[in-house]
């Protein structure tokens, strides 16, 4: 009887230390280094996904005219844009990077832009068109332990496209975080949109034929995970 119960106990001790743990030693998902990614979503607040759901979709491109697009989102990994960051190790450090997608055949540099949406000071709109990208768009560094696309926030918005003749699609935003007079934080998501993040998933980077326009010289390895889809985030954090 004695036995038994104190075997039972240890079983339980057992059992408990991996939360104990936890609790002591912060804990994040692990990552691995290319140069080559795509960008998943990830919902930030639950509530605010749409149906059908955009949770763990890819970042892919929405054509809107010869060397135009917006950044939209599909499900289909097939669609999944492959994203470098691009710069000199300097650049990285001191946030002169840009984050580019090479488009078209022979391939060119499609530079992920932001571009300040007409009327508004915080939010702009996502673009990758033909051409260069927003300097600062990259991958997170240390200390930061997640590894995301900043400058945040993002949100995926559910717009009327002109192009499209006022269909409705899913595109990628930035707002801007504002703090007022009294110190109030303002995260600035416009009405309707849900706030993402944009997290880099390993790829390999997309080899170049002979008379592409882009390069991978200045190709930046960095952090990225291997399976996002697979990361369970209530297991992790602070
Ligand atoms: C992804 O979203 C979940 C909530 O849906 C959140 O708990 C987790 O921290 C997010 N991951 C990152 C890297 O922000
Ligand atoms: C986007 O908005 C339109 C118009 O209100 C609606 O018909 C459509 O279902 C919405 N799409 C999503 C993914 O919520
Ligand atoms: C990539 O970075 C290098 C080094 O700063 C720069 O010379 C080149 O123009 C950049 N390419 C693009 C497409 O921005």
């Amino acid at each position: 009887m004695i036995a038994s119960a104190l075997t039972l106990g240890l079983v339980g001790l057992a059992a408990a230390s991996p939360v104990a743990d936890r609790r002591v030693v912060p804990h994040y998902p692990g990552t691995s280094l290319s140069k080559g990614f795509r960008l998943v979503i990830n919902v930030t607040d639950h509530c605010k996904d749409f149906h059908p759901p955009i949770q763990n979709t890819y970042i892919s491109s929405i054509h809107t005219g010869a060397g135009l697009a917006l950044v939209g989102n599909s499900a289909d990994a097939e669609y999944a844009r492959i994203f470098y960051q691009n710069g000199t190790a300097q650049e990285k450090r001191f946030g002169g990077i840009t984050t580019i997608s090479d488009s078209g055949t022979p391939p060119f540099p499609s530079g992920f832009k932001l571009v300040k949406d007409p009327g508004s000071e915080t939010v702009s709109t996502a673009h990758l068109d033909g051409g260069l990208g927003s300097k600062g768009v990259g991958i997170t560094a240390f200390p930061e332990p997640y590894a995301f696309l900043t400058p945040e926030t993002y949100a995926a918005c559910n717009e009327s496209q002109p192009y499209y003749r006022g269909k409705y699609l899913i595109i990628i935003k930035q707002a801007q975080v504002t703090v007022d007079e009294n110190g109030g934080i303002h995260r600035n998501i416009p009405e309707g949109c849900a706030p993402v993040r944009l997290l880099p998933e390993c790829t390999q980077l997309n080899s170049l034929p002979k008379g592409s326009y882009s390069s991978h010289e200045f190709a930046i390895e960095d952090r990225c995970y291997k399976d996002v889809k697979s990361i369970k985030w209530s297991e992790y954090g602070p």
